[in-house]
Formats: C-alpha cells, sequence, structure tokens
C-alpha cells in the first residue's frame, strides 16, 4: 500500500534531505535576514556537524537525491528575488514556510494552531493501569485537562461471546466446555457470526494480517477477518461445516493459548503467575538478604544515632559485630552502550511492544518495557506480566563496532531489551528482580526507576522521590543485583526533585561506590549504568533538559572509569570496594532530554561525554529518528511513508494484541495514543529554517497534499473527522483498501471515544 497515494510533491518521497545543502541554501538567502534565534541555531548546527562522525552523507550533496522543494529554489533565475521570510521566529512555534500557512496565518504573526497546550506531562504521568491482557473497556474517570488526557475507549466485548472451546475447531467438533448448560457464553458458532460480532473489517483488502504473517490466526472465528481464513465445506453426510483454515506449512501448535503470539518473547506462564498470586513462589534470596538488610540497617542507625563523641566507638563496635552480606552477587552479563546504540526511553503506554518493534526495525538498539510496578509483578498481576512481553527481534544483540575493548563483552550475548521496575521499599525491588530473574531470561538489565514524577508515585517512596533517600537507593540497587542472577541492575534518574538543587551528582557517586560506611565494608553496588533526564521532578517539561549538567555528570563518571582503570593497570589487584560499578565492570552512562535530531545525538556523545542518549519524545514524535542518527542525515519523510508507518503499527499491534474484537479494540486504542505525538511533526519540507524543534507547535499549515495535511491536525477528533474526508479523496485516486479500512477504523474509533 501507500505508494498508490501520490504525493504533489513527488520526488520529496523518500529522499534524504542532505542538512548541508540545507544550510548553504540557507545561507544565501538568510543574509538579510537579522540573526534570529533559529538562524543562530541553524548556524550552530552546521557548525556541530561539521566532522561529526557518520555524518559523511550529510555533506555530500546528493544531486538526484534533492527534494523538490529544493531544487525549485535552485532551478530559479539569478534575476529573481531570493525569497527571504520577514518573519522572527517565535519561541515555541515552528516557522513554517509561508505557502504552507493557511490563509488567516499567512505572513502574520505566528501563532499555534490551536491554544491546547502540549501536556507531555500528562502523557507521561499517566500510570500503568491498563491491562495489556484483554481488560477491554475503560472507566469513568473525571476529565483531565490536555491532549494526552486518559481516554475513554468504550467496550470492546463482542455483543454476544463466544466460547472458547469453540473459537479454535471446526464447527462440529468444538472442545469440551466444563460448564455445560450453565456456559454463560454461546456454542452457536452461525449465531454468534450473524448476531454476536461485528463485520469483518475490510482494513487490509480484508485479509487478516496475522494469518498472513503465520499461516494460522489466534483469534479463530473471534477474528475480524475471520472469512479471509475461513470456509464452509460439504461433509460426506451433506452437512455443511464451517472450518478455518490453515496454511500447510503451519506446525501444529497449542492454539488455544492466547497468550502465546508468534514473535513474542517474555511470556510468563498463567501457572507461574497463579502461583505469585498464591504465594507460592519461593524469594529465598531477596528473603535472605532483607533480613539480613534489616539487621545491617539497625546496626547502622544505633551509629547515627549515637552521640557525636561516641560514634568512632560505636563504628568500631559495629564493624566488629558486622556479618556478612549473605551471598555476592553472581557475575553479570556484560553489557554495552555506545554511539552505535541509541535507546528508546522506557515510556508507559506509549512504549508499547508494537511501537518498540516498530522503533527496533528503524534503528532502536536498546529497548526498555514500560514502567512495571513490583508489588503487582510480585503478586503475579496479568497486566503487569504483560507489560515483560517483547519482540523477538528485541532480543537480538545491539549493534557493536569495537573501538575500544570492554573487557569481558561478548556482543553475541547481550540483547535489545531491558525491563524497568518501580518500587516504594527494599523488600519490593529484591523480590521482583529475584522473580524477574528467575522467570525471564531474555531481559538484558532491570533498570530502576529513580525519575517517575508523579504524585502518587512519588509519595509512596518510590519514582524521583529515591533521590532524596539515597541510603535506601542505594539498598535497593545493592539488593536487587545480589539477587538478579546474571542480570544487570541500572537506575534511571533526575538532576533531583527540586528546581535549582541538583542532586544527581551526589545519587551518581552513591550508585557508583556506595555510601561511606558499605563503601568499606561491601564496595561498589554494582550499577552497571546510569541515565539522567537532565530535568528535576518539579520542573516537569517546562523547561528544556540542562545538558551543561548532563554533560558534568558525564565527566565524573569517566573520572571514577579511569581511576578503575588506573587501579587495574597498577600491579597489585585492585581493591573492589573502592571501584565504581561491579569489580571489574565500566560504569555506563546515558544522557536523555529534548533529543530531536542526529546533530543534536552526536553532539551529546562526542562533546556531552555520555555513553549514548536516550530518546523519547523525539522517537514518539519521528520514529525514524533512529534511521535518521544512523544515516547521520535529516530524512524528509512523505505523507504516504508516514502513513506506512501507521500501517505498520496496525499490523504489529494486531499480531501481538490479536485480531479479534478486543485486540483491534486494543490496537486502535494504542494507535490514537501514539498519534498524539505523531500528528506534532513538522514534516522537514516545509519548515523555513533546520533543525526542527520537535518541542515547537506549528501554527495552522497544509501539508503537501491532503495525506499530509490530516497527519498534522493537532487533534484527534479533528484527525479523524480529517480523515474521513481525505478518505473520499484517497479513495478516488487509489481504491487503497487499507486507507479506507484505516478510516472505518478510526471513525468507528470516534464512536467509541465519544
Ligand atoms: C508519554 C511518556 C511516558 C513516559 N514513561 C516513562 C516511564 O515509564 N519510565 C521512565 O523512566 N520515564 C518515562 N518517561 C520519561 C522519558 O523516559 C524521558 O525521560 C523524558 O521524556 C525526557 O526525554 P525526552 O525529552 O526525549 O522526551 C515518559 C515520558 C513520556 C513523554
Ligand atoms: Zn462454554
Ligand atoms: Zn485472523
Amino acid at each position: 500500500m501507500g505508494e498508490q497515494v501520490q504525493d504533489q510533491v513527488k520526488p520529496v518521497e523518500s529522499v534524504k534531505r542532505p542538512a548541508e545543502v540545507e544550510l548553504s541554501q540557507e545561507a544565501v538567502t538568510t543574509t538579510a535576514q537579522p540573526v534570529s534565534a533559529v538562524t543562530t541555531a541553524t548556524q550552530g548546527e552546521k557548525r556541530e556537524s561539521n566532522g561529526a562522525i557518520g555524518n559523511d552523507a550529510q555533506v555530500a550533496p546528493e544531486v538526484s537525491g534533492e527534494p523538490a522543494a529544493k531544487r525549485v529554489k535552485l532551478d530559479e533565475p539569478e534575476t529573481a528575488v531570493p525569497k527571504t521570510d520577514s518573519r522572527d521566529k517565535v519561541k515555541g512555534i515552528a516557522l513554517v514556510k509561508a505557502e504552507y500557512l493557511i490563509d488567516t496565518y499567512r505572513r502574520g504573526p505566528a501563532k499555534p494552531a490551536t491554544d491546547t497546550i502540549i501536556d507531555d506531562d500528562a502523557a507521561e504521568a499517566r500510570l500503568p493501569t491498563d491491562s495489556r491482557d484483554k481488560s477491554g473497556g475503560g472507566k469513568k474517570k473525571k476529565k483531565e485537562k490536555g491532549q494526552n488526557k486518559n481516554r475513554e475507549f468504550g467496550s470492546w466485548y463482542d455483543s454476544i461471546r463466544l466460547c472458547n472451546t469453540l473459537a479454535n475447531s471446526p464447527e462440529f467438533s468444538p472442545k469440551e466446555c466444563r460448564f455445560g448448560d450453565k456456559c454463560s457464553c454461546t456454542h452457536d458458532l452461525r449465531k454468534y457470526l450473524k448476531e454476536g460480532k461485528r463485520e469483518d473489517l475490510t482494513t487490509f483488502n480484508g485479509k487478516c494480517p496475522v494469518w498472513e504473517v503465520n499461516g494460522k490466526c489466534h483469534a479463530g472465528w473471534k477474528c475480524r477477518f475471520v472469512s479471509s481464513h475461513s470456509k464452509e465445506i460439504e461433509r460426506e453426510d451433506g452437512r455443511k461445516e464451517l472450518v478455518l483454515v490453515e496454511r500447510d506449512d503451519v506446525a501444529p501448535g497449542n492454539q488455544d493459548d492466547n497468550e502465546n503470539r508468534v514473535g513474542v518473547v517474555n511470556i510468563v506462564s498463567t501457572e507461574a503467575k497463579v502461583d505469585l498470586s498464591r504465594k507460592r513462589t519461593k524469594t529465598e534470596k531477596a528473603d535472605k538478604y532483607c533480613d539480613w538488610l534489616e539487621k545491617e540497617t539497625k546496626e547502622l542507625e544505633k551509629i547515627y544515632q549515637a552521640k557525636k563523641e561516641e560514634i568512632e566507638e560505636q563504628r568500631e563496635q559495629h564493624r566488629a559485630s558486622y556479618t556478612e552480606a549473605p551471598f555476592l552477587a553472581s557475575e553479570k552479563r556484560r553489557i554495552y552502550f555506545g554511539p552505535e546504540t541509541p535507546v528508546l526511553a522506557p515510556l508507559t503506554t506509549q512504549g508499547n511492544l508494537p511501537f518498540r518493534r516498530m522503533c527496533v526495525e528503524l534503528g532502536a538498539q536498546l529497548t526498555y518495557s514500560e514502567m512495571a510496578m513490583t508489588i503487582p509483578l510480585i503478586q503475579g498481576q496479568k497486566s503487569e506480566w504483560a507489560l515483560m512481553k517483547a519482540h523477538e527481534s528485541e532480543i537480538t544483540p545491539p549493534k557493536y563496532t569495537p573501538t575500544s575493548i570492554v573487557q569481558g563483552y561478548d556482543n553475541s550475548k547481550d540483547l535489545k531489551f531491558g525491563t524497568q521496575v518501580s518500587a516504594a521499599k527494599p523488600w519490593q525491588a529484591l523480590k521482583a528482580a529475584e522473580v524477574l530473574s528467575n522467570m525471564l531470561p531474555h531481559l538484558r538489565v532491570i533498570d530502576l526507576n529513580c525519575g517517575c514524577p508523579i504524585e502518587l508515585v512519588y509519595r509512596s517512596g518510590a519514582g524521583s522521590s529515591l533521590l532524596d533517600a539515597p541510603s535506601k537507593l542505594e539498598k535497593m540497587i545493592r539488593g536487587m543485583s545480589a539477587v538478579s542472577g546474571e542480570i544487570p541492575i541500572t537506575a534511571k534518574i533526575r538532576m533531583g526533585t527540586k528546581d535549582n538543587k541538583p542532586t544527581a551528582q551526589k545519587t551518581i557517586e552513591r550508585l557508583a561506590f556506595g555510601g561511606y560506611e558499605s563503601r568499606e565494608r561491601l564496595g561498589a553496588p554494582g550499577c552497571a549504568a546510569i541515565t539522567l533526564h537532565g530535568r528535576s521532578r518539579q520542573q516537569r517539561y517546562t523547561k528544556s533538559a540542562d545538558w551543561t549538567y548532563i554533560a558534568e555528570c558525564a565527566a565524573l563518571v569517566k573520572s571514577y572509569n579511569r581511576k578503575k582503570d588506573e587501579l587495574a593497570d597498577t600491579v597489585r589487584e585492585p581493591d573492589a570496594r573502592t571501584l565504581p560499578n561491579s569489580p571489574d565492570g565500566k560504569l555506563y552512562f546515558i544522557g536523555n532530554g529534548d533529543c530531536y535530531s542526529h546533530v543534536q545525538y552526536l553532539d551529546h556523545v562526542q562533546n556531552g561525554g555520555v555513553d549514548t542518549v536516550m530518546l523519547a519524545r523525539g522517537a514518539l514524535i519521528k520514529p525514524w529518528l533512529f534511521e535518521e542518527i544512523e544515516k547521520g542525515q535529516y530524512l524528509d519523510k512523505s505523507a504516504s511513508e508516514r502513513l506506512g508507518y501507521v500501517e505498520k503499527f496496525v499490523r504489529y499491534g494486531l499480531e501481538a494484541w490479536g485480531s479479534d474484537e478486543v485486540g483491534v479494540g486494543q490496537t486502535r486504542r494504542f494507535l490514537l495514543e501514539w498519534l498524539s505525538f505523531a500528528h506534532r511533526y513538522v514534516p522537514i519540507g516545509l519548515l523555513e529554517h533546520l533543525p526542527p524543534n520537535l518541542q515547537d507547535r506549528p501554527p495552522a499549515y497544509r501539508g503537501r497534499n491532503d495525506l499530509e495535511t490530516m497527519l498534522a491536525s493537532d487533534n484527534y477528533l479533528d484527525w479523524i473527522k480529517i480523515s474521513s474526508l481525505t478518505a473520499e479523496s484517497c479513495r478516488k485516486f487509489s481504491g487503497d483498501p487499507f486507507l479506507e479500512g484505516l478510516v472505518l477504523s478510526l471513525l468507528s474509533c470516534r464512536v467509541l471515544v465519544e
């Protein structure tokens, strides 16, 4: 699909836009301009991009690959008055080329298209209460402000439910239903198909995308594309039977297990979850460690409560009576963070499996689960364990070009997918770490969230509140590392809780070496990597991330690592207790905040001193940011290419969540969630200046074609409305069934939303 939808400016399609060409052109056309914030930024970018690694493609102009808009400019006769734009860049507003502005705003003062304030805070501050396990409808909650409010999606169930004993069986041979006559679901397949479920979708030409990939479809009769994989056959006795069709090459498997999806890993069995919920699962290591920790804490408290003059004496006593930790951490799997491994951030709701799968395809090298709460994990709650599922592409090794030898690193044993958890108490963190490491072999790291700003999380003593509880934080990390087997433990922190009072350097020191007392006796806590989001809790998204501070912290971590190397170089065996991280592991440092382009990425890696950069909203707004980083250039994606990503997301969503009513609803819901970010993308071909700032809101503008206009609406209800208009025109010249289906499903989504 996709390519049938013609862009008016055809050559722009899949054109790589060498940033340097744009920049040099800019130099010509902006000479008469006052030096605005943008031109300064542009020059800054030019300077930064010079000589940047991987930037060759960017510097060499590709004549054939030049965007049409660009060529028009170059072809203009020399006498033509160079186009200048007298409008000044207004902070927070994207400077869209005048020809794309909608009349009211043309050359007028820049104003955003609506007064809706982008509320990323609200999007982040959404607790992962939704279930990926077929929970269906939502509950009524009070109205919230902003674009990214929690939306209601109505009921996703069939009006008559089909008993699961029939769901994957031929009509005449259902499995036995243990509820017999008391079963509340129907056992009449024909009635269900006629009256119980909605008609098949026409999206994807009516062909089931799950079946197309796998040759079978778990949703069976409940699939919203079932007519593409079922038929009626005539039996010898003349009876007509409805049967499901499987492709010949499909190995017979257990189709009944709703959990098992082709290509999905980290699935924990229902029995294991039931065992957890009934407290039948043992966490021996965590329990032992917590017992020891309790005693240890009491001893330490005695010291802290002692009078000054008594302290030394107490300390001595304590040291004498000190009992060793019950066990040491096992050797960890080595991991690697480097310039070639851009990281996709943990993202509640948005960082779902289909989205991550798409990002991996576009070049994300490391991914994280959405933040999971440790208590529901320990209690075996299905929805929390569903967050651990990953796509098989996420358990492949990240990219690695060994420029320096990382001790003991074996790239083939490394993988992309890590999980993030939130815990308020050490015992929660430890139990969860032990259970996770026992049940899920495919976890790269277990990351402890120390940055979540949500009030509820903060007040419970988890998330960013850990930044003000360094001793507890250390206990958690040390303990998690002790019980997590070979899985490394990492932490994601913020600058601090309060504005203008950054504490990250202290936190980093604590995570690298441990507190004074524990450092002496126990050595480093074993934190393998730290990610710093360059904002405070208080600040949320109001100001830009502080990359100067991030760079200072990066320098600190570098100095720690150097210390370690120096010690290792000397003849004497380095004392593990004086080293950051685990005895022989390097402490990695990842920067995070406002990275929206490959230019910024390179700058942070090269000049900011971070090992790599974590991308959150940048990846949500344009997932091909990873591709831009890999290629070292801006990519002017056409509207049909962008719609192609929407299609991809839908396919991946149906594969992950199923193609039945619930799975389709789930897919739609998360598609709309993602679009609430993706619509913010202003195609770079429409911008007066580079670099784009994805935080900027555009004034009302039209795209280079209807589709581009449709994708740009900043109100999701409008988006759906516009899409129905566009569907008409699309249908006229493309007859594209996918578009038609997409629009139909979005329209029915609107019905559900309203
Ligand atoms: C929708 C949304 C959900 C988020 N969920 C999480 C999360 O679950 N865990 C976490 O550590 N950070 C979360 N964050 C914060 C991001 O990981 C990241 O630290 C922050 O957005 C700054 O990066 P950016 O400027 O690239 O967006 C979330 C952010 C957003 C916008
Ligand atoms: Zn039944
Ligand atoms: Zn199907």
